[in-house]
């Protein structure tokens, strides 16, 4: 049995791509594995957040997290605030990394530019991710393919201070889906999807209703070439229909784009698959909405649980670098 760890951000607005690039591989390893679940909230302060937004969201997406299949019993779900080991370690680990390391970081400049000022914590984000996926020793990291950098910089940080203070952490790996692992906008499929405020026709919310799907589906932008055929670098609008056909119905990109002849057919399927593959999410999310103090007891068990794993991990790093006790 492997330990997992993943994280997402509770930044709101969660789509497709935070769905099939991360929360569904979640839910399908959770049983043959110990799985650790976290609400990054402290993550969240990096960039500028209202504070009862952040705590209205930290508690919703723990609600999204279980609408689309977590299941309390078998995972541990928490948020990352809730262990004070993360930011703990965070700063053995920034003691670890290097200014060199961090400024090759492709997120901290796609995130910091433009802006007249940047937040510390901006720049030094990945290095308390590492934190989070090494306090529990974890082996596989499931994650969409933009966290790919970040978890090369992880693993060297903790192949280095097991060098230099001896073993103290698993070398985690990132686990990237083979479909779906960059679900691109649906307006301007060279970029990725993202939350709806930057482009609202181009995302398709977990919780969209069914006509707004249908909608943006119909209005996703292809080619002028007209045929169906998977080739992300010369069709990368039809392509991308093609995967979340295929992540949504589990038949390959290939047999998919073998039963068309035309983009109005493909996009009518593409539509009636993800309206039926985010309806159960919908309604659980209502369900759980209506039950908060459930959603908040499961956090406070989820706490308890990680803060143990964690604390031991914890105390062997400091005692490693030499920290009194
Ligand atoms: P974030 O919302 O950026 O905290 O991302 C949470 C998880 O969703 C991470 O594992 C990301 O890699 C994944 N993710 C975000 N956007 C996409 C996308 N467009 N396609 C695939 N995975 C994504
Ligand atoms: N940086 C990740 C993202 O933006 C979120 C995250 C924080 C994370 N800590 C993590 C993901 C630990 C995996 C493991 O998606």
């Amino acid at each position: 049995m492997a330990t997992v760890f993943s994280g997402v951000q509770p930044s709101g607005d969660y789509h497709l791509g935070n769905y099939l690039g991360a929360f569904k591989n979640w839910v399908a390893v959770q049983h043959e594995n110990e799985a650790f679940f976290c609400v990054v909230d402290l993550h969240a302060l990096t960039l500028d957040i209202d504070p009862s937004e952040l705590r209205e969201r930290t508690l919703d997406l723990a609600v999204t997290l279980l609408a689309v299949g977590l299941d309390p019993e078998v995972v541990t779900l928490f948020v990352q605030s809730h262990v004070p080991e993360h930011p703990r370690l965070a700063w053995l680990l920034e003691c670890t990394a290097t200014v060199g390391e961090l400024n090759r970081m492709v997120q901290f400049k796609e995130k910091s530019s433009g802006r007249e000022t940047v937040r510390a914590g901006l720049y030094t984000y990945p290095v308390l991710m590492a934190a989070d996926v090494l306090l529990y020793q974890a082996d596989q990291v499931p994650v969409g393919d933009d966290q790919r950098q970040h978890l090369e910089l992880m693993r060297d940080l903790a192949v280095r201070f097991n060098n230099r203070y001896g073993r103290t952490f698993t070398v985690p790996e990132a686990v990237v889906p083979k479909v779906a692992a960059r679900v691109m906008d649906l307006q301007q499929p060279g970029r990725k999807m993202s939350k709806s405020i930057d482009s609202p026709l181009g995302t398709v919310g977990l919780l969209d209703a069914p006509k707004d799907i249908e909608r943006k589906v119909r209005r996703a932008v292809t080619d002028t070439d007209g045929r169906v055929r998977y080739d992300p670098e010369a069709k990368p609008g039809v392509s991308n229909l093609l995967e979340l056909l295929s992540a949504a119905t589990g038949v390959s990109v290939e047999e998919a784009a073998a039963r068309y002849d035309g983009y109005g057919d493909l996009k009518r399927d593409v539509a009636e698959a993800l309206i039926s593959l985010l309806a159960p999410i919908r309604q659980r999310t209502a369900e759980l909405r209506a039950d908060l103090g459930e959603v908040e007891r499961i956090l406070t068990a989820g706490a308890d649980r990680a803060h143990k794993v964690a604390s031991v991990t914890y105390e062997r790093a400091a005692k490693a670098v030499g920290l009194f006790s």
